[in-house]
């Protein structure tokens, strides 16, 4: 399997869960999706990734994006890790965490960096839009939990400018100006966006973000 960039279809598989069988076209319908892996059920870093996912649900069903874990352990041992994230990370594990056994969805997303572990798979992001193209690869290594406040600003930012000719400039967070697009004049900039655009540079023009 080659791997997958930025515009790719995400490939399409059907695995169990710690919530039964999952279809990922099916699961997820017209909405985003997030899919994240992590290394192996019963560990630290991951006990913390999957509390805090679990405490952010609400703010990816505000943007309409699916939540998916992923480890390459059984649905059984799922089953009882979640008992330990739920005590100890005060929540309650509210979307599935795949039981990728046979590293089938391992492989066809290229999780398993074999020069990092030759089995468990690395910490993959994969955000996926409406129409199944991968949107954002991210790759950490085991030992670096991921923020989830960067995930939910990643969104915010593929989300406006999937709808607006606009780019997010660096550190960029809902609500800030943003970037008019390289391909609009700023003769054209000027009649779209309606509440301003500054010319910092004949390639650099801001405006107020759009869609607020
Ligand atoms: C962890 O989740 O804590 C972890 C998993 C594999 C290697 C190192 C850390």
């Amino acid at each position: 399997m080659a791997t997958l960039r930025l515009g790719d279809t995400a490939p399409d598989f059907t695995v169990d869960s710690s919530m039964g069988m999952i279809n990922l076209y099916d699961y997820l319908g017209d909405s985003w999706g997030i899919l994240f892996s992590h290394p192996a059920d019963f560990t630290p870093v991951c006990t913390t990734e999957l509390g805090t996912a679990a405490k952010f649900k609400d703010e990816f069903d505000k943007r309409n994006v699916k939540m998916l874990a992923l480890s390459v352990d059984s649905a059984a041992s799922h089953a009882e890790w979640i008992k330990d994230i739920n005590e100890v990370q005060n929540t309650t594990v509210n979307f599935p965490i795949l039981a990728d056994e046979d590293r089938k969805v391992s492989d066809l997303y290229d999780m398993i960096h074999p020069k990092a572990d030759s089995t468990l798979t690395v910490r993959s992001v994969f955000i996926i839009a409406p129409d199944k193209t991968v949107k954002l690869i991210l790759t950490y290594p085991a030992s670096t939990g991921r923020n989830f406040y960067e995930l939910l600003r990643v969104i915010d930012s593929l989300q406006l400018t999937a709808y607006h000719k606009v780019a997010t400039p660096a550190n960029w967070k809902n609500g800030d100006n943003v970037v008019v697009s390289p391909a609009i004049a700023t003769a054209d900039a000027k009649k779209i966006f309606t509440k301003g655009v500054e010319e910092i540079k004949p390639y650099l023009r801001m405006t107020p973000q759009p869609n607020l």
